[in-house]
């Protein structure tokens, strides 16, 4: 896989098994500490692996629920048409309400649903169909791989050589189909020999910096220093970081950024002192039909903020809020980086232009 591409892939959190049309992944809910394997091709155990965050990041859930509908597709080919016509719309439903806030899961289920009608409006066979499925899956796994690599060449430009670099979350290659969106800038700032430093916050309550972006980095031997959430405003007033970048869940027509719950304090913290804050994220998160108020900001179990790695920290019965993201004003956002270019303030007018 990795020579197709002008950078190695490390890391793949998923993929196609071409042999047994079967999605495969890499358990990120047990990372760090184990790397365990998981392949399917039943909606059902898609669906739980996508809400258990065994399978996370905007671009990841896009891919793995378009693979998880072809892989579907291939184990139901010989149902007749009209059966396989309902099954393939009950998945797509299925893997739809899994998560609500990533825009990237909506449109890749909407190419496959887009797929569907087509085999079915030329009147082909349930064969034709999967085949045209799994083809339009793998060129959606295809393109998040290149439109990270895209991005990662329009941001490196933005780094400047010895940089301190704060991300939050996991916006690398376990987020994505490879190489990441956030972590894709850093890899490419990087492989061209710019000696950049990374600061990422451990991200409360699931822990996505501390047990995947460290893993992430460590791995590329990218040097990365790891703090505590509430560190973030200290460490910036302090002049330790000189840029933050962020990934994306879902971007609005006017510029509003639905990222992991901390995403706003950071970038409250960079405009106060000066520093970039920039939003890297493929033009399949960005949702040019949606305004601020049609985020949808998932709300997740409770017990997830009363434990830690499923230990309790407080009383069972203390009622705790667990917004899994949060909402940053395009004021606070120096730049978009996509893989059309660098998109640029005043959002509501140039976000439309990268897609004319
Ligand atoms: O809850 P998660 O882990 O799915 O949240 C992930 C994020 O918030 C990422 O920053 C975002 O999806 C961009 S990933 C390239």
């Amino acid at each position: 896989m990795s020579t197709e591409y002008p950078y190695p892939l490390k890391i793949r959190a998923i993929w196609w098994d071409g042999e047994d049309k079967r999605v495969c992944w890499l358990n990120t809910a047990k990372l760090p500490f184990t790397e365990e394997v998981k392949c399917s091709d039943e909606p059902p155990t898609l669906a739980k692996a996508i809400i258990n965050m065994e399978i996370r990041g905007a671009p990841a859930i896009g891919v793995a629920a378009a693979l998880g509908v072809a892989a579907y597709a291939h184990k139901i080919v010989e149902r007749d048409l009209e059966e396989y016509t309902r099954m393939i719309n009950e998945a797509i439903k299925l893997l739809w309400n899994t998560r609500p806030t990533a825009h990237n899961l909506f449109w890749a289920l909407n190419r496959m649903k887009k797929k569907l009608h087509e085999g079915l409006g030329k009147g082909y066979s349930t064969d034709k169909i999967t085949d045209m499925l799994e083809e339009e899956a793998l060129n959606i796994m295809r393109e998040d791989i290149e439109s990270n690599i895209k991005m990662g060449e329009y941001g490196a430009e933005l780094i400047p050589d010895k940089a301190t670099i704060m991300t939050h979350c996991n916006a690398g290659a376990l987020a994505t189909a490879a190489f990441g969106t956030a972590l894709g800038v850093i890899r490419v700032a990087w492989y061209r020999g710019k000696k950049i430093k990374v600061i990422a916050t451990e991200t409360r309550p699931v822990l996505q910096g501390a047990r995947l972006t460290v893993w992430e980095l460590a791995r590329e031997g990218i040097p990365v220093t790891l703090i505590t959430d509430n560190m973030a405003g200290y460490v910036i007033r302090k002049g330790l970081v000189d840029l933050v970048i962020v990934g994306a869940d879902r971007i609005t027509r006017e510029g509003y950024v639905a990222n992991k719950i901390g995403t706003y304090m950071i970038a409250l913290a960079a405009k106060r002192n000066n520093i970039p804050f920039y939003v890297a994220a493929p033009t399949s998160t960005i949702d040019l039909d949606s305004t601020v108020n049609d985020i949808i900001i998932e709300e997740r179990n409770p017990d997830e903020v009363r434990k830690v790695l499923g230990k309790p920290i407080t009383l069972p019965e203390i009622p705790a809020l667990n917004y899994a993201f949060d909402i940053t004003d395009p004021d606070l956002v120096t730049a978009i980086i996509t893989e059309k270019g660098v998109v640029k303030p005043p959002f509501d007018k140039n976000l439309k232009k990268i897609f004319e």
